[in-house]
């Protein structure tokens, strides 16, 4: 069977078993063009809740089903491959965030997004890279206690001077593997190219950019630039999608090897499968599904 074939059968079975596809940005042009919604994780918990689908398939990693979950407790929601998981996600848990809340009395506790739902339970709030400096802003107290990734702690804390932060030390595998010698090397091979970043790269490197944002936020700056050219810092799906989007334009990315292999595992086969009845159904423990969703739906208030 040819790629083509294939997302015709998975357009096909979509409509006659009542399936929704929301891929993250990360994912393969493969598996984008076959899919109802694709963006960042904001977009994606947005778009969770206006499917009228029954069935929902996550084609991202296991957070970003959870939050659909949790937004959508009467449907079915599948994880397209059960491998698919976020180590930064994996970096904290409920027990240490409960302790950290603790130490620091006070404060409001936020969590990134790639967290897991349990984590999820012990916050006040839930934020993303395209919403996390509109959200602190909103938020009255001006103490946050920010979880798990202090590099996007850091850039959100340089937008928000007025706020008192706390960090844990975590961090994206991915986007900490940036060097600033790498970013020189690459405006000294291409010194027209803009560079853009996403705020989950290490501080010194993020402060070398013309733009730091969502994976979301990367792609409508480059769509909307006048520049031609453009240095990418976020996983390399975005440069194979821009460079689909916009022909007349170049981009590079700023070091090799700029892969989540967890966001990767997932193909087009596991949509064909998770569509057909066999990909893996999301279920959380009823606390859970009560407790981790009053963070996101704060998200989803002052996030606009
Ligand atoms: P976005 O919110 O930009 O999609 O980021 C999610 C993510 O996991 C980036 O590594
Ligand atoms: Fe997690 Fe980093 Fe992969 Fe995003 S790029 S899913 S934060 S490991």
């Amino acid at each position: 069977m040819t790629t083509r074939e294939l997302q015709d059968k998975i357009l096909e079975l979509k409509k006659k078993n009542d399936f929704c596809v929301l891929a993250h940005a990360y994912q393969g042009q493969e598996i984008c063009d076959i899919a109802d919604f694709v963006g960042d994780s904001y977009g994606l918990s947005v778009n969770a809740t206006k499917t009228s689908a029954k069935n929902i398939v996550m084609a991202g990693v296991r957070f970003m089903a959870e939050t659909a979950k949790l937004l959508n407790p009467d449907k079915n929601v599948y994880l397209a491959n059960s491998m698919a998981g976020c180590p930064m996600a994996d970096q904290i848990d409920k027990e240490t965030v409960e302790k950290l809340k603790e130490e620091n009395p006070g404060y409001t506790a936020v969590c990134y997004i790639n967290t897991t739902s349990d984590t999820k339970r012990a916050v006040d709030v839930v934020v993303t890279s395209s919403s996390a400096v509109k959200i602190i802003k909103n938020i009255k107290n001006d103490k946050i206690l920010f979880i798990p990734d202090c590099n996007l702690g850091r850039w959100v804390e340089k937008e928000c001077p007025e706020k008192k932060f706390v960090f844990f030390k975590g961090g994206c595998p991915t986007h900490m593997r940036i060097t600033e010698e790498e970013v020189k090397a690459c405006k000294a091979a291409h010194p027209d190219a803009e560079f853009l970043v996403h705020p989950e790269a290490l501080p010194p490197v993020s402060a070398m950019a013309d733009y730091v944002g969502s994976t979301t936020g990367i792609m409508k700056y480059a769509k909307e630039s006048p520049k031609k050219e453009f240095i990418i810092g976020t996983e390399q799906s975005i440069v194979e999608h821009l460079q689909y989007e916009c022909p007349d334009k170049k981009f590079y990315l700023v070091s090799k090897g700029l892969v989540c292999h967890n966001m990767k595992v997932t193909t087009l086969m596991d949509v064909y499968n998770a569509i057909s009845g066999s990909g893996e159904l999301i279920t959380l423990p009823p606390e859970t599904m009560l407790e981790a969703k009053k963070p996101i739906d704060e998200m989803i208030s002052l996030g606009g």
